[in-house]
């Protein structure tokens, strides 16, 4: 039985109404953790891991645009993915389309 909440990239991740600024969406696309984040009005789409040891986000700790990883503490700045702490670390970042109606839909290309 496949994941209720498993996305393909050609159906709708979720409405942009449900991705309030200062909260964390994760939704899972063709397998892949996908971490959605309103920046200031705009739908971002991120990994939903840690670049460390792949720790997910899940837990991760979210004050304004700075995303803390709680394993270790690494920091990232989510208006456009770069890491903080330590500066040579990023997170990847996927397009975001939404539709007329709000629909959001995430690519992953191959
Ligand atoms: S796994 Fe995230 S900081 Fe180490």
């Amino acid at each position: 039985m496949s994941n209720p909440t498993e996305k393909t990239a050609d159906q709708p991740v979720c409405h942009r109404d449900d991705v309030w600024e200062g909260d964390k969406v994760f939704v899972d696309v063709d397998g892949v953790s996908i971490l959605l984040v309103n920046v200031n009005g705009t739908i971002l789409a991120y990994q939903g891991w840690c670049p460390h040891q792949a720790q997910s986000l899940e837990d991760a700790d979210l004050d304004g645009c700075r995303l803390t990883c709680t394993a270790h503490l690494w920091e990232f700045d989510l208006t456009d993915g770069k890491g903080i702490n330590p500066k040579t670390s990023r997170l990847r970042q996927f397009p975001v389309q939404i539709d007329e109606d709000g629909n959001v839909y995430v690519r992953i290309p191959k």
